[in-house]
C-alpha cells in the first residue's frame, strides 16, 4: 500500500546551503536552481528571508528570488520568520511561504530568539498576510522528535503546535527531523497520533540523515500514506541552531528508493546528479550522498 506518487520538495538552496561556511556566488545559486528548475522537481525552497546576521550564506535571497528563471511548472518557495522577510518575499517573488517554529521551547528560542508562545502572533500574522497575497503556506515544525538540548518530544507537544499553525491557516505542515535522530518507531508514533487529527495529504515529512536513518524513516511514512518529502540534493545541509544535526536526506538517494520502487516522481535522476556535482564543485567537498558516486555516464 505504498503511494504511487511522491512529492519532493528540493530543499537544497535553502536548508542544503544555510550552514555552509563558505561563500557560494549569486550566479553560481542561480545557475544552480536554473538547473534544479529543470529537473522535474515540483517544488524548490529558494532562500531564506532571515536576518542575514544569523544566515549570512543567503544574504543574497532577494537577488536570488529576482533573478531566478521561473518554470511555470515549479513551486517556488522560501523561508520567512517575520512581516519583514515575508514583505522582501512577496517582493521578489514566492509561489508558498514557509514558516518555521519548533515543538522544543529551547530549540525555537535558539533559533528564531522568540519563546513558542512569543512567536504564534508573529506567525499569525505573517500567515495572514501571505494568505491574502494569495500564496500558499507551509509550517514547518522543527524537533518533532527529539530536541538537542531537551531530549524526547512528546507528540502531543507537535499535535500542539501544528493545531495553532494549521488554525492560522497553514495549507500543510512539514514535520521535521532537525537532528536526524529519529528511527522507525518513533515515525510511527508520530504520525499515528498525526493522523487522527489530520488528513496525511497535509503532512510532509523533513528528514535530516545525521545518522543515516532518513531513508529507514522514509519508508515507514510512506506506510501511514505520506507521500510529500523534503530532501536536498546531495545531502546538502543542516541546522545552525541544531548542533550536530547533518544534511537532510539526500534528494539522490529519495529518488534511487523511489524509483526503485517503483514509485513516480516526475524527477530526471541524471539532471540531479548533474546538479549535484555542479555544487559539489562550487563548494569544494564531497557531498554526502550515497548514491551520488555511482553516477551513470550521460
Ligand atoms: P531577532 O534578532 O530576534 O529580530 O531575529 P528582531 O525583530 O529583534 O530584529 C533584529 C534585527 O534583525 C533588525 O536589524 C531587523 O531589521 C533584522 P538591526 O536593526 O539590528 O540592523 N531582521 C531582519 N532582517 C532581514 N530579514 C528579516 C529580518 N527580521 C529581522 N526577515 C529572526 C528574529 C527570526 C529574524 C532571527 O532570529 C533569524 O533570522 N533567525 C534565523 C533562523 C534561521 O534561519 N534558522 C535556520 C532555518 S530553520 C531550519 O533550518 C529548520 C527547518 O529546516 C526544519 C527542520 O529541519 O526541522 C525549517
Ligand atoms: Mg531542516
Amino acid at each position: 500500500n505504498l503511494p504511487k506518487y511522491v512529492q519532493i520538495k528540493e530543499v537544497g538552496p535553502r536548508d542544503g546551503l544555510q550552514n555552509e561556511k563558505s561563500w557560494i556566488e549569486t550566479v553560481d545559486k542561480i545557475a544552480w536552481i536554473n538547473m534544479l528548475s529543470e529537473s522535474g522537481v515540483k517544488e524548490i525552497e529558494y532562500s531564506s528571508f532571515v536576518n542575514p546576521k544569523w544566515i549570512p550564506a543567503l544574504a543574497d535571497a532577494r537577488i536570488v528570488g529576482k533573478q531566478i528563471k521561473r518554470n511555470p511548472n515549479v513551486s517556488y518557495s522560501a523561508l520567512v520568520p517575520n512581516l519583514k522577510g515575508l514583505d522582501f518575499a512577496l517582493e521578489v517573488g514566492i509561489d508558498r511561504a514557509s514558516v518555521f517554529m519548533s515543538a522544543s521551547e529551547t530549540h525555537n528560542l535558539n533559533n528564531i530568539n522568540k519563546s513558542i508562545a512569543e512567536t504564534y502572533p508573529i506567525l499569525k500574522q505573517v500567515i495572514e498576510e501571505a494568505k491574502q497575497a494569495g500564496k500558499l503556506v507551509t509550517g514547518y515544525v522543527s524537533t518533532v522528535f527529539d530536541c538537542p538540548h531537551e531530549g524526547k518530544i512528546a507528540p502531543s507537544e507537535v499535535l500542539r503546535v501544528c493545531e495553532k499553525l494549521l488554525e492560522f491557516g497553514v495549507d500543510d505542515i512539514s514535520l521535521g527531523d532537525t537532528i536526524g535522530s529519529a528511527v522507525p518507531s518513533q515515525v510511527e508514533q508520530l504520525l499515528e497520533g498525526v493522523l487522527r487529527h489530520y488528513q496525511k495529504e497535509k503532512i510532509i515529512m523533513h528528514f535530516h540523515d545525521t545518522r543515516g536513518m532518513a531513508i529507514a524513516n522514509i519508508m515507514t511514512a510512506m506506510q501511514y500514506g505520506i507521500n510529500r518529502f523534503d530532501s536536498s540534493i546531495g545531502g546538502l545541509g543542516g541546522c545552525p541552531y541544531a548542533q550536530g544535526a547533518a544534511g537532510n536526506v539526500a534528494t539522490n538517494d529519495v529518488l534511487y528508493l523511489l524509483h526503485g520502487l517503483g514509485i513516480h516522481t516526475g524527477i530526471d535522476e541524471q539532471k540531479i546528479q548533474e546538479a549535484s556535482l555542479y555544487i559539489q564543485e562550487k563548494l569544494g567537498k564531497a557531498l554526502p550522498s550515497r548514491s551520488l558516486a555511482y553516477i551513470k555516464s550521460a
